[in-house]
């Protein structure tokens, strides 16, 4: 489409945020001298009337998706790779972007034909080399080392893959446009062009991008709203498990995600999740309890991990949580307080997941009340017993979706009883062989995980 330059703009390096006029100081996310300077490119006008379609006259088979033949991602796309999409992949340095894309670039190739992988950051012998250790060696995937993007362009569409991956938007640019790579106006004018092509030649497209220091990925927000669908690759880099998250998808649920394991020879694919996350257990341990947690429509058992201490005599109790969100955490310790008269405000409180990951949802709030307050009485959980539940501020524990899906994974791990809100405590529930203990509030929950006795 014909474009002409409006007025000026700028916009943080950071967050994306855009203002009409600079700033030393981003009012979004507070960064100092990091608005840039940009020209928003506008549609022309078009001389030419358009003709518009009624939608029954569109011609697009529903189910036109292509497998990656990687299960998880296809999993995390709705299904697989719609044909025409971009798709872009944010993660921070080192997590496995490059990886999983070169992974999945070699099973579609050997699926569905050519795949064009374009690397801008590294040299066609690293990529080789890392496609070499995992097995990326399909015939029908070609490598093209360019940080251009019209010669990435030209060469796409004198390849015409069936797939196109460009790694990394931020390395990629345009020559006659302003900046150098990276750069808001480059970033947004190179996903652009990409995003045109793969409109125009139907050609699916992969776009790497890199996150800022808050996690966001990095370069102008209109970048998420241009691309069909985001996903971000997380993890702690120094555990092998990677969780792929969807943060937005134009065609599927946003809900469901792919675990996978770093492993030598690549990304493994974990289609049982529980079994690894509980592989290492601290089973018998004060302080640790098992969450039958959901994610998307899949049960994940993780375990839920509380170190409770005094604090130093006169200086502010530390609170330290990784793997749920500090405000969730932060309600909980008061409820735990003021509800269960656990003296937690004189004590230090570390709360972790086990295996790096993130738990979300509300239902894990039990299981981190459960876990302080073993971890203060220093009396452990029955290793038999996995808890879910969302802890209300009165002290409550609400009902939560699903309840039938998560104890059935309990009960095919091997669990004994399951500790859960007394509303989902239902027939079926009960139905799956599993012991149910339905409570109504977390107090009547410590007592069931037997953590109490010993006040
Ligand atoms: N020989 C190896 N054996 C096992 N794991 C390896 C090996 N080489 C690399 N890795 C893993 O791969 C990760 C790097 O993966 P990759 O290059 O795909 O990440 P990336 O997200 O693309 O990084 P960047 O942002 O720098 O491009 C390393 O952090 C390491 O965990
Ligand atoms: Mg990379």
């Amino acid at each position: 489409m014909a474009t002409r330059a409006a007025r000026t703009r700028f916009a943080c390096r950071e967050c994306g945020y855009e203002s009409p006029r600079w700033l030393g100081r981003c009012p979004s996310c507070q960064a100092w001298n990091s608005l840039e300077e940009f020209k928003p490119a506008v549609p022309a006008l078009v001389s030419s009337s358009p003709r518009p379609q009624t939608l029954a006259d569109v011609d697009r088979s529903p189910d036109a998706r292509a497998r990656t033949g990687l299960s998880e991602l296809d999993r995390v796309l709705g299904g697989g790779i719609v044909p025409g999409s971009v798709v872009l992949m944010g993660g921070e340095p080192g997590i496995g972007k490059s990886t999983l894309l070169l992974q999945a670039s070699h099973r579609f190739a050997e699926q569905h034909g050519p795949v064009l992988y374009v690397s801008a950051e590294e040299s066609i012998e690293q990529v080789a080399l890392r496609a070499r250790r995992v097995g990326a060696l399909s015939r029908a995937l070609s490598v093209l080392a360019e940080t251009d993007v019209d010669a990435v362009m030209t060469a796409a569409c004198a390849h015409r893959p069936k797939l196109l991956v460009v790694d990394s938007v931020q390395t990629v640019a345009a020559s006659d446009a302003e900046g150098p790579a990276g750069s808001l106006s480059q970033v947004r004018e190179c996903a652009a062009r990409l995003t045109r092509l793969a409109k125009a030649e139907g050609i699916p497209v992969l776009l790497v991008g890199h996150v800022n220091k808050q996690g966001l990925l990095a370069g102008p927000k209109v970048l998420e709203h241009s691309v069909d669908a985001v996903l971000y690759m997380e993890g702690e880099r120094h555990t092998q498990f990677r969780t792929l998250r969807c943060a937005k998808n134009r065609f599927g649920s946003t809900d469901e995600i792919g675990i996978f394991e770093m492993a030598e020879e690549g990304l493994r694919e974990v289609p049982n999740p529980s079994e690894l996350f509980l592989e290492e257990r601290a089973a018998g341990a004060a302080g640790t309890v098992i969450v039958a947690t959901l994610e998307g429509t899949r049960p994940l058992l993780v375990e839920v991990q509380a170190l409770v201490g005094p604090a130093p005599f006169g200086g502010t109790p530390r609170r330290q949580v990784s793997g749920v969100d500090y405000q969730r955490a932060a309600i909980i310790l008061a409820v735990l307080e003021r509800r269960c008269g656990l003296p937690l405000h004189s004590c230090d409180v570390f709360i972790n997941v086990a295996g790096g990951v993130r738990l979300l949802e509300p239902a894990a709030d039990l299981a981190v009340a459960v876990a302080v307050a073993s971890a203060h009485w220093d009396r452990p959980v029955d290793p038999g017993t996995v808890v879910f539940g969302e802890v209300g501020l009165a002290g409550e524990v609400r009902a939560t979706r699903r309840a039938e899906r998560r104890a059935q994974e309990a009960a095919k791990l091997g669990f004994r009883r399951c500790v859960l809100p007394r509303a989902n405590a239902s027939p079926v529930v009960l139905r799956t062989g599993i012991e149910c203990v339905g409570v109504a509030t977390v107090a009547e929950a410590l007592k069931a995980v037997d953590a109490a006795e010993r006040r």
